[in-house]
């Protein structure tokens, strides 16, 4: 039996009554197959599961699909319920933040200025905010993350230590549609054309992964990435490809690394990334 809870107060009794590890996923709803296999890997290292929807207006700015992003809370449940989840915490805006806007946020340090938070200003912060509530919240064990949003992941992950927050930050792989597109919330923005368009980021990533495999360097990886996307890309614009260090540490990068690609496919703006493991520097 899944139990949706809208309240602090509901929330603190249904956690109250979980007895053993307790995995959280946090959503913001618009659940895919993705999530799916998200709340899955959590319900199967944890003895209970919980999974948080909240649309969380910080981590939007100002021209950003805030009043537009997708909220199907019914179709949401269902696959909560499918997936074995114990509790749904979906609060409204008010409970989550009853002062208004918190004053005092979560600010990401270097790791949150590259890549995403250079194209979103401020996002991270509003992401990290909110995390950390939820983590209070919640309390949980275990924090299962997508991969897909891997500057995300990081950024928790490094939060988690550096905040003491006793909870395992765990990633769990991308899910793709057989053709290599990552699946997303935002998918459903795409029109048939630009679904087609919107392969030139996966397509990028095998390349760049294939390189890897054949043992070229770095700089070869990058240009070969960037071949296949200008190759196969119409009415895309890049806003970046980047090949770094696993936690995008800052520096030179040899053996495992992680390639990522942002890109703008009509008026949706997508990512994707892939692990790839480059030749040990001589
Ligand atoms: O990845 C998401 O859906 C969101 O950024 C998260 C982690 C739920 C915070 O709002």
């Amino acid at each position: 039996m899944t139990a949706l809870v809208r309240t602090r107060e509901e929330l603190g009794k249904a956690r109250a009554a979980l007895t053993g590890t307790v995995g959280v996923v946090m959503t913001m709803g618009a659940l895919h197959a993705g999530h799916e296999t998200l709340l899955r890997a959590a319900r199967e290292r944890s003895e209970h599961l919980l999974v948080t929807i909240f649309v969380n207006p910080l981590q939007f700015g100002p021209n950003e699909d805030f009043d537009r992003y997708p909220r199907t809370l019914e179709a949401d449940l269902e696959i909560c319920r499918r997936a074995g989840a114990d509790v749904v915490f979906a609060p409204d805006r008010a409970e989550m933040y009853p002062d208004g806007e918190p004053r005092v946020r979560v600010s990401p340090g270097q790791g949150g200025e590259d890549l995403e938070g250079l194209s979103r200003p401020g996002f991270f912060d509003g992401v990290l905010t909110v995390v950390l509530k939820l983590f209070q919240l919640t309390r949980p064990d275990l924090a299962f993350f997508g991969e897909k949003d891997y500057q995300q992941l990081t950024l928790v992950r490094r939060m988690a230590r550096d905040f003491d927050v006793p909870v395992e930050v765990v990633g769990v792989p991308t899910v793709r549609e057989p053709d290599g597109l990552a699946l997303s919330s935002r998918n459903r923005y795409l029109s048939a054309e630009e679904r087609v368009a919107a392969l030139s980021l996966s397509a990028a990533l095998r390349a760049g992964a294939e390189a890897a495999d054949g043992g070229l360097d770095a700089g070869a990886v990058l240009a070969q990435a960037h071949r296949v996307f200008g190759a196969a890309a119409s009415g895309v614009r890049l806003d970046y490809l980047a090949l770094t260090d696993p936690d995008l540490e800052p520096g030179p990068v040899a053996g495992p690394a992680r390639l990522l690609v942002a890109a703008w496919v009509g008026g949706t703006r997508l990512i994707d990334n892939t692990a790839i493991r480059l030749a040990p520097r001589s």
